[in-house]
């Protein structure tokens, strides 16, 4: 089943306890947590903290994707927050396999991704170890950037060998997810849409990720 994810990055935080339940009535499943240390990526967002409060004001599942230097100091901290799923970047760290293991024996699900310019040579190691792959179809740092295209190739490769390996991780992409672009995604293996702006950004949140995932649903595989 294909799924929009709703980045609380852009969001007026005040409204989420409001918003939550509302996204959750319009089929929400996931709620990606964008984690930005000011190292790895120049912003700073918000920490485990956070995490533990959004855990206690809806049941949506919550996926920590850490844009940070040293992802493995924080993992333990974001899944007693209520995390479900961590994400940690390939580039942020030498012991890949070794953080993937840390997720797994807390008892949740591990997720790597990577940046538009890294290969997928850097993850094909790990791949029968992933409950996720995230590509990243912007330079992370940001909300609202354009879709990079040539993103879509590297996601079609991915699904390629994911399928001729038999493995079956979500497929996820974040960045410029919008009503344009969701579709290319989803044509191209994508089953998990993380979306910004295309939905806290527009005058009714609700709506908007309706149309979303219609968009994405009925796009052609
Ligand atoms: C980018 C973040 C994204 C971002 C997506 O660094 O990882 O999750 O919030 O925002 P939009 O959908 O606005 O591109
Ligand atoms: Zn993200």
């Amino acid at each position: 089943m294909i799924h929009i994810a709703p980045s609380i990055l852009n969001a007026n935080l005040m409204q989420l306890p409001a918003l939550l339940p509302r996204l959750e009535g319009a089929g929400a499943a996931v709620l990606h947590l964008d984690v930005m240390d000011g190292h790895f990526v120049p912003p700073l967002t918000f920490g485990p903290m956070l995490a533990g409060a959004l855990r206690s004001v809806t049941g949506l599942f919550l996926e920590a994707h850490l844009m940070v230097d040293r992802p493995g100091d924080l993992i333990e901290d974001f899944v007693k927050a209520g995390c479900g799923r961590v994400i940690v970047h390939a580039e942020a760290t030498p012991h890949l396999d070794r953080l993937l293991g840390a997720i797994r024996k807390l008892g949740a699900e591990a997720g790597v991704a990577i940046n538009p310019g890294t290969p997928l040579a850097a993850i094909e190691e790990t791949l029968g170890s992933l409950d996720l792959v995230l590509v990243m179809t912007v330079n992370p740092g940001w909300g609202g950037q354009k879709f990079i295209p040539g993103c879509i190739d590297k996601l079609a490769r991915l699904k390629a060998r994911l399928d001729a390996l038999g493995l079956s991780p979500h497929l996820e992409v974040d960045g410029g997810i919008n009503l344009e672009t969701a579709g290319q995604a989803v044509a191209a293996g994508a089953d998990l849409l993380v979306a910004g702006n295309a939905v806290f950004a527009k005058p009714d949140p609700i709506a908007a990720f309706g149309e979303l995932t219609a968009a994405a649903r009925s796009a052609k595989r």
